[in-house]
C-alpha cells in the first residue's frame, strides 16, 4: 500500500500532542483530525459507541490517539468519567481497530507505575498506580493489549507545550509577582515537549508498518532526569539570559508532603527509554533541549 493513500485517524487533535500530531503525521497520509465537538465524525470519549463508529466510517489504517482524561487531581472525584474517556472509549477503538487490522497508536504514562525508589522504569515491570488518572489509564493500556493486536503504547512524563498552559508559564508568572518561591523538589523525571513525542510517533509508524513485530508498549521521554526544582530554575536563568525581569530573588526546594493535593504523585517518574530507541533507532534529545526552545518561542513572542 503507498504512503500517500494512508487514511490516518487522529482523536484529541487540539490537546498538547494532538496539536503537534497534526503538524508531524501530515507527510504520512491523509490525516482525520476529530476532537470532542467535532460535527462530522463523533470525537468525544463520553460516548464510545459513537468513537466506535467514527472508526468503521472512516476505516482508516491507522489510529492515533491523544484525547484522554489528564486532570489528575479532578480524576480523583470524577473516576467514572476518567474511566469513561481514559479505558472504556479506548476499549471500543481498540475493538474496532482489530476488526479493521488498523494500527492503533496511544500514550499512556508513568503515572501507571508505583513511583517508589531511584531506578528508571523499564517496560516489564509491574504497574501499580497510585491514583485514579493512573489506575484508567492502566485500564486502558490493558485493554487495547488484550484487543488490538497492531498497537504501540507509548509511556511518556511531564508532557509540556508552547500552545496552551505549562509549569514554566505558570513558574514565570509567579516570578513575576513575587520575591520568594517553593518549589517541590523530590519528584524526579523528564520533562518531555510534545513536539518530540509527535515527532518520535511520526517516525515509529513506518517501522511499524514494515514490521508488525515491533507491536507494544514503549516508555518515551526525553534523556536525563530533573526535578520541578531544577526545571524551574533553569527557566529563570533562561528568562534572566533573554533580559526579562522577574521579581523573584530566592528559590527553595521543598518536598511533596508540602503541597497537600487530592490525586498522589509519584516520586519516581523516570522512565528508561532503551528499547524505544533500540527498536525504532531513534535518539531522544536531553530534556533541556526542548525545553529551552519553548522558551525561546514565548519570549520571541512576548518581545513583539
Ligand atoms: N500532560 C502530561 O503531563 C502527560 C503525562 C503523561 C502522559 N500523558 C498522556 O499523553 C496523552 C496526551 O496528553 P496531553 O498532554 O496532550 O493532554 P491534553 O493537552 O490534556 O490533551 C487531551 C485532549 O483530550 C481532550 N478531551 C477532553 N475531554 C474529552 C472528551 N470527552 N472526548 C475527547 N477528547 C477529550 C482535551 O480537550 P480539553 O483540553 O478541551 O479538555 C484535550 O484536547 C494522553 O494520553 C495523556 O494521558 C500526558
Amino acid at each position: 500500500m503507498e504512503h500517500s493513500k494512508m487514511n490516518i485517524l487522529l482523536f484529541g487533535k487540539n490537546g498538547q500532542v494532538g496539536w503537534e500530531l497534526q503538524r508531524s503525521l501530515a507527510p504520512l497520509g491523509n490525516i482525520i483530525a476529530v476532537d470532542y465537538d467535532s460535527l462530522e465524525y463523533c470525537g468525544d470519549f463520553s460516548n464510545p459507541e459513537g468513537v466506535a463508529e467514527t472508526v468503521r466510517k472512516i476505516k482508516p489504517d491507522i489510529i492515533v490517539n491523544a484525547a484522554a482524561h489528564t486532570a489528575v487531581d479532578k480524576a480523583e472525584s470524577e473516576q467514572e468519567f476518567a474511566q469513561l474517556l481514559n479505558a472504556t472509549s479506548v476499549e471500543a477503538i481498540a475493538k474496532e481497530a482489530e476488526i479493521l487490522g488498523a494500527w492503533l497508536v496511544h500514550y499512556s504514562t508513568d503515572y501507571v507505575l508505583p513511583g517508589t525508589g531511584d531506578k528508571p522504569w523499564v517496560e516489564t515491570d509491574e504497574p501499580s498506580p497510585l491514583n485514579v488518572y493512573g489506575e484508567t489509564k492502566l485500564a486502558g493500556e490493558r485493554a487495547i493489549q488484550k484487543l488490538c493486536t497492531k498497537h504501540l503504547i507509548f509511556r511518556t512524563s511531564w508532557v509540556y507545550a508552547s500552545k496552551g498552559n505549562n509549569f514554566a508559564k505558570t513558574m514565570l508568572r509567579l516570578a513575576a509577582e513575587r520575591e520568594d518561591l517553593s518549589i517541590i523538589d523530590d519528584q524526579h523525571g523528564a520533562p518531555t515537549g510534545a513536539e518530540l513525542l509527535a515527532d518520535c510517533t511520526a517516525h515509529a509508524i513506518p517501522k511499524a508498518l514494515s514490521n508488525p513485530n515491533v507491536a507494544g508498549i514503549y516508555h518515551l521521554v526525553a534523556s536525563g532526569t530533573t526535578t520541578w526544582f531544577e526545571f524551574a530554575n533553569l527557566v529563570f536563568a533562561e528568562a534572566k539570559a533573554a533580559g526579562i525581569e522577574l521579581k523573584v530573588k530566592n528559590t527553595s526546594p521543598v518536598a511533596t508532603s508540602s503541597y497537600p493535593t487530592p490525586a498522589i504523585r509519584p516520586l519516581n517518574s523516570r522512565l528508561n527509554t532503551t528499547k524505544f530507541k533500540k527498536t525504532f533507532g531513534l535518539e531522544l534529545p536531553c530534556w533541556d533541549v526542548g525545553v529551552k526552545r519553548m522558551l525561546h518561542e514565548l519570549f520571541s513572542a512576548s518581545a513583539k
